[in-house]
């Protein structure tokens, strides 16, 4: 099996490479594509195993089985059907594609099967909305969901290698009582600072891309179009994982201990939720574990069955590398076949 790690040198593909490589992934030969910029770099892979860096050509894209993308919408917009029309399936971690009907929108964990009908492309959810869909799922199964408040947290790593160049740079001044250079990233300091704004406002839009990119995935993922969603999201100082306050309104009465139980057998997620002993979730010992944690769960006393919960997960693994390997590791498994007709327009832009 021939598969490609397009973004190969970014802080996700990187931790692609690193997946494939820990998880003994049946491949027998990778290919690391990222910009002109890299070609050429030698990638250490381990056991004195390097890759080399490719730029992506037309002969590039050929031949190959399986590619992971993690190099921006524009490149996967451009480059993705590329590769499907070569004859790889396509694992996307950018936003580009998830939302067309015909592209399967996939958490391993919990929507496996919309895997079988893909048609070359399937898409990786974004990272905030992964780690809470693994949350909502099993509650959703035993309780129904009425509606979904969430407040995100969100660490620096998921806009890229070049915003954790920027809070680090910008921490350093601060702490040696320096000026801070104006901000390149992020449209404030985010360095002891915390910005109500991930990604960006559209036009007329009082939410932000992300925002809405959590409200409409969620639907899609659970499968379920018409889910009352409101979600605020947030960029704070942390350089790896995500922290969320979901406060969830189930249809039936589910229990805080009833909760934990559920949550604690759900694969994805291990329930941390001791709070008189300080033991819930944080984004530093989330932060290079497969699991999405879930703590501080507990009834919300303003409302008949709701509760509230505290979600943490590491953006860059299950919020991005880890499900996409996850995925191809399915494919691969179920050797899901494509459906014959060509892909049908956007549902939505
Ligand atoms: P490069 O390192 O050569 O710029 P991150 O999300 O951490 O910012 O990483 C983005 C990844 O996408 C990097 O591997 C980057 O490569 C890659 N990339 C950016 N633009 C392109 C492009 N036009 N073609 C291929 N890869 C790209």
């Amino acid at each position: 099996m021939r598969v490609a790690v397009v973004g190969a040198t970014g802080a996700v593909g990187s931790t692609m490479l690193e997946l494939l490589r820990d998880r003994a992934f049946p491949a027998e030969e990778l290919v690391p594509f990222a910009s002109e910029r890299s070609a050429g770099r030698a990638l250490d892979h381990g056991a004195g195993q390097g890759l080399v860096v490719r730029a992506l050509s037309l002969e590039a894209v050929e031949g190959f089985d399986l590619a992971l993308f993690s190099a921006g919408s524009g490149t996967s917009a451009e480059w993705a059907p590329r590769f499907a029309a070569a004859g790889a399936v396509v694992i996307d971690n950018s936003s580009h594609w998830r939302m067309y009907e015909d592209v399967p929108l996939v958490v391993a964990e919990v929507n496996p099967e919309a895997l079988g009908g893909h048609r070359g492309i399937v898409a990786n959810p974004n990272c905030s909305t992964m780690q809470m869909v693994l949350a909502l799922a099993p509650i959703r199964d035993r309780a129904g969901i009425e509606r979904v408040v969430v407040s995100t947290y969100q660490s620096v790593s998921g806009t890229g290698q070049r915003a954790v160049e920027e809070l680090m740079e910008q921490s350093r001044a601060v702490v040696a009582g320096e000026p801070v250079r104006s901000p390149e990233i992020y449209p404030h300091q985010i360095a002891f600072n915390v910005l109500p704004q991930v990604e960006a406002f559209r036009d007329g839009d009082l939410y932000t891309t992300e925002e809405r990119k959590m409200m409409a995935e969620t639907r899609k993922i659970l499968g379920e179009p018409e889910l009352p969603l409101s979600a605020t999201c947030a960029r704070v100082p942390v350089l790896q994982g995500h922290s969320e306050s979901i406060n969830v309104e189930t249809t039936e009465p589910l229990t805080a201990q009833a909760c934990r139980e559920l949550l604690a057998a759900a694969p994805g997620l291990a329930v941390v939720d001791d709070p008189a002993a300080a033991l819930y979730p944080l984004a530093t010992a989330a932060a290079g574990r497969d699991e999405v944690l879930v703590g501080r769960i507990r009834p919300d006393p303003s409302r008949e069955r709701c509760l509230n919960l505290w979600v943490v997960g590491d953006n860059l693994r299950k919020g991005a590398a880890l499900n996409a390997v996850q995925l191809a590791e399915l494919v691969v498994e179920r050797a899901a076949p494509r459906a014959k007709e060509p892909a049908a327009p956007p549902a939505a832009a």
